[in-house]
C-alpha cells in the first residue's frame, strides 16, 4: 500500500503537465516527485537503509510522457518491487519483443517463436470467440507494419496505441478488457513492470530482447545477455513475493487520470500483489496544504 503513494505523488507532478507540449517536463516533474517519495531511479541504484528485506524495484514515473505533453489518454505512473534477484536486468537493450495474454490463456499454448497466426488461434481458442473476434493491441509504430499486417492476415482485430504498452499489458488481463492479447515491441522497463503487473494478476508476458543496432547488441552480449533466448514470465518476475502499484496520470481504459480542484485533487490507482492475487482499486482525495487562491493575479 505504501507503494501507492509513490505513484500517486509521481501522477500528481507529471498531470499538471498535461497538453502543455513538453514531455520532458513533465516526465521530469513525475522523477523528481517519485524520487523525493523513493529516491530509485538509475538501473543498479542501491538505494535504502541496507536493513533486510532486500527487494528489486523497477520504475516508470511516467509511461506515456508524448501522451501527457500532447494531452492524450492512457498515461501512467507506475512501480514494481519483488524480491532480491526476481526482476529481470536488460542491461544495455532498451526494447524488448513482447506477448502478454490474460489468465485464460495457458502461457504454454503461444510463443514468440510461432507464427502470429498460431498464437492468435491459442488465443481465440482459450478464450472460446473465433479469432474473427480477438482484439491484439499493438503500440503504432512503423516497426510493427508487418506484424499488424500478419494480424490482419489472420483476421483479428487491432487497437492502435499511440503510447503505453504497460497499460497496454495491463489491460489484457483485465476482467471485461476490450483487448486480447498484447503483441509488439516496446520498452525493457515498461516489459518487465508489465510482467510484475501480469503475475499479479494471473496473466503472463513473455518476451525476447531486440537491440536497436550493432553496438547494442554487442553490448548486451558483453553484459552476459542470451540476445536470442525467450524470456518467459519467471525470467522477468520470479517468486510470489511480487507488489505493484499504478496511478492514472491522463484519463485511460485502465485508470482515470489525475483531476485538480480547489484545494486539492483526487487521484485513480490500483495496487496489486501476486501472493494473494489481491487487486485494489484505490480513488484518493488529496488535500493541498498551499494558501487558497484569492485572485487573479495570484494565479501562475
Ligand atoms: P515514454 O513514456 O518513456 O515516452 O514511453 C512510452 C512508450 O510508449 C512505452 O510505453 C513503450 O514501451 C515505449 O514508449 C516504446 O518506445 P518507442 O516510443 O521508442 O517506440
Amino acid at each position: 500500500m505504501e507503494l501507492v503513494r509513490v505513484t500517486e505523488a509521481a501522477a500528481l507532478a507529471g498531470g499538471s503537465w498535461l497538453g502543455k507540449g513538453d514531455k520532458n517536463a513533465a516526465d521530469q516533474a513525475a522523477v523528481d516527485m517519485m524520487r523525493k517519495e523513493a529516491p530509485m531511479l538509475y538501473c543498479g541504484e542501491q538505494i535504502g537503509t541496507g536493513q533486510e528485506p532486500m527487494v528489486d524495484i523497477a520504475v516508470d514515473p511516467l509511461d506515456g510522457t508524448t501522451l501527457v505533453s500532447q494531452g492524450r489518454n492512457g498515461a501512467i505512473s507506475v512501480i514494481a518491487m519483488a524480491e532480491r534477484g526476481a526482476l529481470f536486468d536488460p542491461g544495455p537493450c532498451m526494447y524488448m519483443e513482447k506477448l502478454a495474454v490474460g489468465p485464460e490463456v495457458n502461457p504454454h499454448m503461444v510463443s514468440l517463436l510461432y507464427p502470429v497466426e498460431r498464437n492468435l488461434k491459442a488465443v481465440a481458442v482459450a478464450l472460446n470467440k473465433p479469432v474473427r473476434d480477438v482484439t491484439v493491441c499493438i503500440l503504432d509504430r512503423p516497426r510493427h507494419a508487418d506484424l499488424i499486417a500478419q494480424c490482419r492476415q489472420a483476421g483479428a482485430r487491432i487497437r492502435l496505441l499511440s503510447d503505453g504498452d504497460v497499460a497496454g499489458a495491463i489491460e489484457v488481463a483485465k476482467q471485461g478488457s476490450p483487448v486480447d492479447v498484447m503483441l509488439g515491441i516496446g520498452g525493457t522497463p515498461e516489459g518487465v513492470i508489465a510482467a510484475a503487473a501480469l503475475k499479479c494478476m494471473g496473466g503472463s508476458l513473455q518476451a525476447r530482447l531486440w537491440p536497436r543496432n550493432e553496438e547494442e547488441r554487442r553490448r548486451a552480449e558483453a553484459a552476459g545477455l542470451d540476445i536470442s533466448a525467450i524470456l518467459y514470465q519467471d525470467d522477468l518476475c520470479k517468486g510470489e513475493q511480487v507488489f505493484f502499484a499504478a496511478t492514472g496520470v491522463s484519463d485511460g481504459d485502465l485508470l482515470r487520470g489525475v483531476r485538480y480542484f480547489s484545494g486539492g485533487a483526487s487521484t485513480n490507482s490500483i495496487v496489486m500483489r501476486a501472493s494473494s492475487g489481491t487487486v485494489r482499486m484505490i480513488e484518493t482525495h488529496h488535500k493541498w496544504a498551499k494558501p487558497s487562491i484569492t485572485n487573479i493575479d495570484s494565479l501562475n
